[in-house]
């Protein structure tokens, strides 16, 4: 097995915890919390804290490692605290009409479900569409059937687009089953119907090669795959489409804001054009300090080597499983890895072994040091770039049951 693409050693793993969830919240490297500790220090002086280098500087570099990373422009970025605050921001500034409608798969992590559940005094309405033949969620989610590599979610996404429809809401790759999207098909699909196409990125930023070619817009938090904490992450927003949208109203969305030899109460100022008009006001400068490490350690080992590095941990752990009571649901993985259709987790379905039997076999995970999560009926193990074939085999010792 070649090496990790992101050299373990610039995180601090340890062999008592082999941590295979950053599909909840990924490890932070070394170097951003250095870049923290250095910020902090700077204030302590206060004087040492520069306006250029550090007020505008760092948030501008996020912005552009941000761009950089997604392959799109920093004026695009909107710096913005999570997921849920980006898609809140799109979800507030829509110049929506009262019978509008939002539509999205059945069973969206609640991030993409609240803003636009929140329209509903406004009239718009939110409609889910179950992506493949016995999909549930909600009460009903541990009795879903799981995704297959036969279905084809596109087609019924697409095929739920109405007249009313104003967006089409997202998960690029989805919190509990794992199944990716086919973001450029969905995209068209909705350029043709003037429907705007809205993602949220978090469970793929970082591990999944992106192209934003035919999205509005793509949200994302900092704390997954892109290994930074809590607290960060951002919003690209075509320009078109950002342009439609009501600026945040910040002192720092308009023209000028910081050029303190203008009055600061002269109110007469356009509001910006780029992604600072949705940014929700002063700067979080440790968070970016965090992130801006993060991403351009991603980038420097670049998203589509880690995203091969992940498959082949992945196929090799589907291969170990073959002759476990893992096997058919190994099959089932194994299909839709070759068709493209996963990010950088696999969810294991129950089966109908149920809540207790996941909650078990977690338990003995952690007995043996392996970290991982279920959710809503799937046991998710998740790879990154720093993870290595030893790693896996220790993984396939705990699901097959031979190590103890
Ligand atoms: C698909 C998805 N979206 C969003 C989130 C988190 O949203 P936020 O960044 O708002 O905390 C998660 C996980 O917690 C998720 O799995």
């Amino acid at each position: 097995m070649s090496a990790p693409p992101l050299n373990p050693a610039l995180f601090h793993l340890d062999r008592e915890h082999l941590w295979v969830m950053h599909c909840s919240e990924g490890p932070v490297p070394r170097a951003a919390i250095r870049a923290v500790r250095a910020f902090l220090q700077k204030e302590l002086r206060p004087w040492d804290v520069r306006w250029e280098e550090d007020f505008q500087g760092i948030p501008a570099a996020t912005r552009e490692a941000a761009a950089a990373l997604l392959g799109g422009r920093a004026e695009d970025i909107s710096l913005s605290p999570s997921t849920s605050t980006g898609l809140v921001a799109v979800a507030q500034g829509f110049p929506w009409q009262p019978g509008d409608e939002v539509v999205a798969p059945l069973g969206e992590f609640p991030s993409n479900a609240w803003p636009w559940l929140a329209l509903k005094p406004r009239g718009v309405a939110f409609r889910e569409v179950p992506l493949w033949e016995g999909h549930r969620s909600g009460a009903e989610a541990w009795s879903s059937l799981p995704p297959t590599a036969a279905t084809d979610p596109e087609a019924r996404l697409i095929a739920a687009l109405g007249p009313r429809t104003r967006l089409l809401a997202l998960s690029w790759v989805r919190f509990q089953d794992g199944l990716k999207l086919d973001l450029q098909r969905l995209g068209r699909g909705c350029r043709e119907r003037g429907v705007h196409l809205v993602v949220d990125g978090i469970q793929a930023a970082g591990t999944v090669p992106a192209d934003l070619e035919g999205l509005s817009a793509f949200a994302t938090g900092g704390h997954k795959g892109l290994l930074a904490p809590q607290g960060m992450g951002f919003l690209w927003t075509d320009e078109a489409f950002r342009q439609s949208l009501a600026p945040s109203g910040t002192w720092l969305s308009v023209e000028q804001a910081t050029d303190f030899s203008r009055p600061s109460t002269d109110f007469d100022r356009a509001w910006l054009l780029d992604g600072r008009a949705l940014e929700p006001g002063g700067p979080n400068l440790l968070q970016a300090s965090a992130l801006l490490e993060s991403l351009r350690m991603l980038h420097e080992a670049g998203v589509p080597a880690i995203a091969v590095h992940v498959a082949a941990l992945q196929t090799r752990l589907l291969e170990a499983l073959e002759g476990s009571p893992w096997a058919a649901e190994c099959r089932r993985l194994r299909a839709l890895l070759e068709a493209g259709r996963l990010g950088s987790f696999l969810a294991f379905h129950h089966g109908g072994a149920g809540a207790e039997h996941l909650q078990g076999l977690l338990q003995a995970g952690h007995r043996q040091g392996i970290l991982a999560s279920v959710r809503e009926g799937y046991l998710r193990v998740a790879f990154h770039g720093f993870h290595t074939g030893e790693d896996v085999d220790r993984v396939a010792g705990w699901l097959s049951g031979t190590a103890s």
